[in-house]
């Protein structure tokens, strides 16, 4: 039996996540068709992220997969490379990848979204690991792009968590929290991975000597890099381990709204320059009630997920290239 393949247009900033999120979705190609990747600057610089994917996909043995250039700065303030100490200065842990020989596209990744977006009608699904800018400036392009898209699963958020970037923030929404709230406002179909998740699903040192162990240069790579994103995590978990927000949300993307948690509730994004800046302010108030879906919502917030996502994430990485 021809089983249908989910097409994607992956958004992300590479990134130590990002590039496991990527292996997860190459390693599910059974199931997943990658349609193009857009980078955005966030961990990294757009064309330095678009740099790492490229290598990357190279190492995954997989080169071919349109990879185009995204925005290099937020939509009203300039981006600030800043998270050296948690992605390292090249934003794959200071890893030295054999160059590939493919080059990104001429198109921006808003424009490629918007291509594929018109290609695939209904059957195009955006997984935006970054921030929310590309996606922005595609409906800035096409403001038809929510009904021309299947769904959007992003990593972003905080629903009742505390942010990492702020006390209420989490760094993708917080980078530019003004993209953010152009998005939420004009969609009604986004499944948010937020830290309330993400944080409870981690790689420890044992998982990152099984990746070291392995002979297939992606899993090893990545647990090369892993060396600067765990460290980084000692200060909040009190142990060397690392966060899995980018393949979580990979992961839920491709397996759907019966793998996790996650109620249809209302969210909007605080753009005002207060403290509450890029904090997503979920209206939670149905949980006595058991999350009765309001009229307004416009978004599934996942709270838990209902497999093991390190296990299944492992199993995978393990199997790429
Ligand atoms: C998010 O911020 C970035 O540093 C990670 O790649 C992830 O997308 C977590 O808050
Ligand atoms: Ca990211």
């Amino acid at each position: 039996m021809n089983i249908e393949k989910k097409r994607f247009y992956f958004d992300c900033d590479t990134g130590i996540d990002d590039a496991m999120a990527l292996g997860y979705l190459l390693a599910e190609k059974e199931s997943v068709e990658i349609l193009g990747i857009g980078t955005v600057c966030g961990n990294i610089s757009a064309q330095q992220g678009a740099k790492n994917t490229l290598d990357l996909l190279r190492l995954a043995g997989q080169p071919s997969v349109p990879v185009a250039i995204g925005e290099n700065s937020y939509l009203y303030y300039d981006y600030v490379c800043d998270v050296q100490h948690i992605h390292g200065e090249n934003g794959i842990g200071d890893l030295v990848l054999v160059p590939s020989a493919s080059h990104t596209i001429t198109e921006s990744a808003a424009e490629l979204l918007v291509r594929l977006a018109r290609e695939n009608p209904g059957k195009l699904d955006i997984i935006a690991t970054g921030p929310l800018t590309n996606i922005a400036k595609a409906l800035q392009l096409e403001p038809l792009l929510p009904e021309l898209i299947g769904s959007m699963t992003i990593m972003g958020g905080a629903a009742l968590a505390p942010g990492n970037r702020t006390p209420v923030a989490e760094a993708n929404i917080a980078c530019d929290p003004e993209a953010a709230a152009l998005v939420f406002n004009a969609m009604n179909n986004i499944v948010m991975v937020p830290l309330d998740v993400t944080m409870s699903h981690t790689f420890e040192e044992e998982d990152r000597n099984r990746l070291l162990l392995s002979d297939k240069p992606f899993a090893k790579a990545i647990g090369e890099m892993l060396e600067v994103y765990t460290d980084f995590y000692v200060d909040t978990y009190g142990r060397k381990t690392c966060a899995l927000h980018d393949p979580v949300a990979a992961v839920l993307a491709v397996r759907g709204l019966d793998a996790c948690i996650a109620p249809k509730v209302k969210v909007v994004i605080d753009a005002t320059q207060g403290p509450g800046r890029g904090q997503t302010l979920c209206d939670m108030r149905g949980k006595y009630l058991g999350y009765p879906e309001p009229l307004d919502a416009n978004c599934h917030v996942v709270l838990g997920t209902t497999q093991n996502m390190a296990d299944l994430l492992m199993h995978k990485l393990l199997s790429v290239g």
